[in-house]
């Protein structure tokens, strides 16, 4: 059966958000959702998961799975505010438990004493293993483990498309960065060998598109395509070259504008924080 794609484009973060479903009246799941957050602010709103619930209703679509591809550090996740509307199980790759055990002693998440066993059996409803395999209705989904931008990165495989997270970008823009904790670029080498592996004619769709250039939005390229095209990595880039590029880049890098919210929230599944979001300090002086 062939999957159906809705995409939805959360500008403030240029996220790519999917709604995957087999058939108009049956099942779906929603692939990397975003909350709307003002930093200065604080003020968490839900407009932008608002439109992807109103798409699922529409659809009258069962929504079987929130997923995730990794712990995102630019965004904060909807997972839980769509599930609470409509259900459905929260899934994400097995290695979250990395960056829960990381993190939790960082923002001191629920006293020092909170374990990342503690956080991961909070919040996620499953957690998956490479080559695992589950559905969205009449559709049959593949796990595939791609970590290297985060130890937990996972693509989600439907068919002939792949859902790759932050792993590569549109040809024009590369691939993602390496340097937060549990990242490695010779890891993010070997994951997109994987995804090269796939079929040439296997669509990707992205997590992201910063529209280089000021570029239409563009969110789907192939395995074809990326092998020839991308900047960063072709079929022919050495692992030595792509690993000595990316560390390079990462180091002129600054860090993203959410990454503490993003990742606190993040790791709880998208579950907001009582009151306070923290900021963690490291003194110059
Ligand atoms: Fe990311």
């Amino acid at each position: 059966m062939t999957a159906s794609i809705e995409a939805f484009f959360h500008s403030p973060t240029s996220t790519l958000s999917y709604v995957v479903y087999d058939m108009a009246g049956g099942h779906c799941a929603v692939i990397d959702s975003a909350l709307d957050f003002d930093l200065s602010s604080g003020v968490v709103s839900t407009e932008f998961a608002d439109e992807i619930i109103a798409y699922i209703r529409r659809n009258q679509l069962s929504l079987d799975w929130v997923l995730e591809t990794h712990a995102h550090a630019d965004h904060l996740t909807a997972a839980s505010y769509i599930k609470s509307k409509l259900g459905g199980k929260i899934g994400v790759g097995q290695h979250v438990e990395d960056v829960q055990a990381y993190f939790a002693p960082v923002f001191a998440m629920g006293g020092t004493n909170q374990t990342a066993g503690a956080l991961r059996h909070q919040y996620f409803d499953h957690y998956f293993q490479d080559k695992e395999e589950f559905s969205i209705g009449m559709l049959t989904v593949t796990v595939v483990e791609t970590p290297g931008h985060t130890s937990d990165s996972v693509t989600y495989l439907v068919n002939q498309n792949a859902f790759i997270g932050d792993t590569l970008f549109m040809p024009d823009f590369g691939s993602a960065r390496c340097d937060f904790p549990g990242g490695d670029a010779k890891q993010l080498f070997g994951s997109i060998q994987r995804i090269y592996a796939l079929p040439d004619s296997t669509r990707l769709w992205v997590c992201h598109d910063y529209q280089p250039g000021g570029r239409e939005l563009e969110y789907q390229t192939t395995v074809g395509e990326s092998k020839l095209n991308n900047i960063h990595i072709t079929g022919e880039t050495s692992e030595n070259e792509f690993v000595q590029f990316r560390s390079e880049r990462d180091k002129q890098l600054n860090v993203p504008k959410l990454l503490y919210p993003a990742i606190q929230v993040n790791i709880r599944a998208g579950v907001l924080p009582e009151a306070f979001i923290k900021i963690p300090i490291s003194k110059t002086f």
